[in-house]
This record gives structure tokens, C-alpha cells and sequence, in this order.
């Protein structure tokens, strides 16, 4: 166990971000409600995901993390849980075929639903009230009364990642068959040089699946087409939440988060003295650690150490977000830093937090070219460094909302207020979504040849 933590430990260091429930009364009892519920995640799930992600570290898979930016009760149903995870795997197949390495899948998904704010409160005409902060501590309507914190919002939000989590596990083991229909998925691809250019490889990754299939190789094993490896992942920001669902791991001893397999440390709340660090440092699963511009690297090293003090791989998941054009002011330094210290960690590219803006008509968007630009300027970089650039991160949706602008699909300011569903920030819709994949998978098939095979002994 780690030195001197408890699940508790983090009450008495300094927090932001942390909403003040008036009503203290009733969230003990919902703490103490939570703590006797069974966990979302198991230990076993958490370090076959450490496992996964030491492959990751060592340039041997590559990581495909996505989801909404936050999950809410009201959009809640089994459509969108299927939408998210049949895009994500869509995905996944053709980064798979183009990095001829494995992908692991992870969602943003069963348990992100607290928001860390930029603003304190929201100000509308003469009124200002506190700000939204995620389906599980307030609620979104602009009014007095809903932007009070209720404890009893983490039952509902406890009770939506169990049945996502049900639902995920379900199609995972082989539940959610017509992966294979590649061809299908392009078919929003009409026009232009671009389009044609994902239909042939579409058409290549299908006929590859084809042969697989002719050749009777389409087993479980091969491909991981039938079962696949999925885990959940969120922000650890509401820290009541994430101590009532900290169990012991009876095989190890060892505390395991059990709100979701791996969780992560947002780029507001990363203090290498706050409570947030502090909760992280003591469960077993794998810490993600957001990394913005004002990140220095004395500051990572610190993190590393308190988050990984024996230096494991697998554990910790850096995930770089600067904004477009930014990142060669930043990252190469941190690369240099973590590679002078040994750290073992793996990186990934979160092209969405940096680049968002406010349209003409007045709603929080990112564009398409910004996203884009910021994946090459990270693979690049990587590149350039000698480094792994192991995985990304997308706020995304298998959806057709008109949220983030651009892309072959051409969403344009003007389209934004037609499908503009999110409850937090703008996200790649289905077709964004895949567009992007096609894309990385060719930049990565560019810069990053697969790794030499090692000799098979006979
Ligand atoms: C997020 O991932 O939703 C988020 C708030 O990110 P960051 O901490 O990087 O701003
Ligand atoms: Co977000």
C-alpha cells in the first residue's frame, strides 16, 4: 500500500473544483450507501488494463480512449451506449489495420459525469448563479434550485454506470456482431478526393476481414473481432464519490478504484499537493494525468513520483492537451523530462481540450482542421523525440450531432444550432469520428512503421 494513504487521506489536503453540499447529513448516508454497493470494476479488469497499457508504454499497442465530455441522466439510454461503443470499435479496426498493432479500447464512459469548471458561476441577462458541474452534482437548468449540489445525484449516476457498464460488458463478449460491415460505415463518405481516398481503405480493411473469415481464422483469438477488451475510464473528480467505491483488492490487499478501470487526474486539479493527487496515489489502477500548457516539467516529475513511486509500466497514462499550434512549445520539453528521470509512462494526445472556441453564433465549438492539426503536431513531435506517441483521446459521440465544425461532412456555423446535444463540450460526431481515424491511421502508418517481429522459436 502506499506510504501513508488512506482512501479518506484526501479530506485533509487542499481541493478545487469540489462542490460544497449544503445538506451534509444526507450525503453521509449516500457515502455510506455507496460504500456497501458492489464496485463497477473488478481487480482482475484493472490489471489486465495495466497489462494492456505496458504494451502501450513499450510502443507494442496503441490506445484509442473516447466518449462524451460528459455523460448525462437525461440523454441516457441503450442506443447511445451502443452508438458509443460501435464507433469506438469502428475505429479501433481501422487503426488497427493501418498501425498493424494492437488497440486498446477505452470509454469515457460508466462514470464521467463530473465536470471541472472554468468559472465558478454562469452569468445569463442580470442573473448569475453557480456554475453546472456534471449531471451528478447539480443539475443543468438555469435556476436557483438546480444548481444546489445534491448528494443523492451520485446514487443516479452510481445506478447509469451500472447499467452501462452491464451493457458494455454484454456487446463486448460478443453481443454486438456486425463489426464487419465496414464498407457501411463509409457510405456518409460521398464526395471529393478525401472520401474516395477512406472508401479504398475501407475497402482494403474489408477484404482483409474477408479473407479472414474465408480462411476459417476468425476465431476469438484472431483479431479480437468477436470478444473485445473494453474498459471505462473518467475524471476522479468528486472525490466523495470515487472514497465510497474504494474497495480492497482480496487477491493483493492492494485498494482498487472501483468506480471504473482506469481513472484520471484533470488538468485543473493535478496540484502534486492536492486532494486529488493524494486519492489517486493509493488504488492500483492506472492514473491518466491531463497535461496542459501551464504543466512544467518539475512539476510531472513530481507527479510521477507520487504517482508511481516503483515506476511501473502500465501505470500511468499521459495525456497531452495544448491546443493547435502549441505543441512544440510544450511538449518536448516534458518528453525530455520524463526521459531523463526513466520514467516509464505512456503518452496520448487529447486534441480536443486545447482548441476549444466560442462560433459566431454564440456556441462553444472546436474545429475539425484544429483537431486534426494538433494530432500531427503531436505525432510529429513524438517523432521528432524518439518517442511513442501511444494513444489518443477524443470527445466524441457514434451520433449525428452538429457540435464540433469542419470535416468531409462540412458542418459549418451555421448547421450548429441543429443538432447541438451536448451537455458539457462540443464532440466529433459518428462521421468526424471516423474520419479522424482514417486519417491518424495513415499519418501513423507514414511515421511509424510497425516494430520489427521478433524471431518466432520453432
Ligand atoms: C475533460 O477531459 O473533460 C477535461 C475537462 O479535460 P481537462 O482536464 O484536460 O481540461
Ligand atoms: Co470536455
Amino acid at each position: 500500500m502506499a506510504q501513508n494513504w488512506s482512501k479518506s487521506g484526501w479530506r485533509s489536503k487542499p481541493s478545487v473544483q469540489m462542490p460544497a453540499y449544503p445538506d451534509l447529513e444526507s450525503l453521509a448516508m449516500v457515502e455510506k450507501q455507496l460504500s456497501q454497493f458492489p464496485p463497477l470494476v473488478f481487480a482482475g479488469e484493472v490489471r489486465q488494463l495495466r497489462q494492456e497499457l505496458a504494451r502501450v508504454c513499450r510502443g507494442e499497442a496503441f490506445l484509442l480512449q473516447g466518449g462524451d465530455c460528459a455523460e448525462s441522466f437525461e440523454e441516457f439510454n441503450a442506443d447511445s451506449v451502443r452508438d458509443t461503443f460501435r464507433i469506438l470499435l469502428q475505429m479501433a479496426i481501422i487503426l488497427t489495420f493501418s498501425a498493424k498493432r494492437p488497440v486498446v479500447k477505452l470509454g469515457r464512459i460508466a462514470g464521467q459525469f463530473a465536470k471541472p469548471r472554468s468559472a465558478e458561476f454562469e452569468i445569463k441577462g442580470d442573473k448569475k448563479l453557480p456554475s453546472f458541474r456534471g449531471d451528478i452534482i447539480n443539475e443543468i437548468d438555469f435556476n436557483e434550485a438546480a444548481r444546489v449540489p445534491k448528494p443523492g445525484r451520485m446514487l443516479q449516476a452510481y445506478t447509469q454506470s451500472a447499467a452501462t457498464i452491464n451493457l458494455l460488458r454484454a456487446f463486448s463478449q460478443g453481443g454486438y456482431a456486425d463489426i464487419h460491415r465496414l464498407h457501411a460505415w463509409t457510405l456518409g463518405f460521398t464526395e471529393g478526393e478525401e472520401a474516395k481516398k477512406y472508401q479504398d481503405l475501407s475497402c482494403r480493411i474489408t477484404d482483409a476481414l474477408d479473407f479472414i473469415n474465408a480462411a476459417g481464422l476468425n476465431s476469438d483469438r484472431i483479431g479480437g473481432l468477436k470478444r473485445v477488451n473494453f474498459y471505462t475510464s473518467h475524471e476522479a473528480l468528486l472525490l466523495n464519490y470515487e472514497e465510497a467505491l474504494c474497495r480492497i483488492d482480496s487477491t493483493s490487499g492492494e485498494p482498487i478504484a472501483g468506480s471504473g478501470h482506469l481513472v484520471w487526474i484533470g488538468d485543473r486539479t493535478r496540484q502534486p499537493d492536492g486532494a486529488h493527487v493524494d486519492f489517486c496515489r493509493g488504488v492500483q489502477n492506472p492514473i491518466g494525468i491531463k497535461c496542459g500548457p501551464s504543466l512544467s516539467p518539475s512539476d510531472l516529475c513530481v507527479l510521477l513520483d507520487r504517482l508511481n513511486p516503483s515506476n511501473e509500466e502500465g501505470k500511468i497514462l499521459l495525456i497531452s492537451r495544448f491546443g493547435a499550434g502549441k505543441v512544440s512549445d510544450h511538449l518536448p520539453a516534458l518528453i525530455q523530462s520524463v526521459k531523463n528521470i526513466g520514467a516509464n509512462v505512456a503518452w496520448c494526445c487529447d486534441p480536443m481540450h486545447g482548441n476549444t472556441v466560442k462560433s459566431k453564433s454564440g456556441f462553444k465549438t472546436r474545429r475539425f482542421d484544429c483537431v486534426r492539426s494538433e494530432l500531427s503536431e503531436y505525432l510529429a513531435v513524438h517523432n521528432a523525440e524518439g518517442s511513442y506517441p501511444g494513444g489518443v483521446h477524443f470527445e466524441m459521440t457514434g451520433k449525428d450531432v452538429t457540435e464540433c465544425t469542419g470535416g468531409v461532412s462540412a458542418v459549418s456555423d451555421e448547421n450548429l444550432k441543429d443538432r447541438y446535444h451536448t451537455f458539457c463540450d462540443p464532440r466529433l460526431n459518428s462521421t468526424q469520428s471516423l474520419e479522424l481515424a482514417f486519417l491518424l491511421a495513415e499519418e501513423m502508418s507514414r511515421l511509424h512503421p510497425p516494430a520489427p517481429r521478433r524471431a518466432i522459436k520453432a
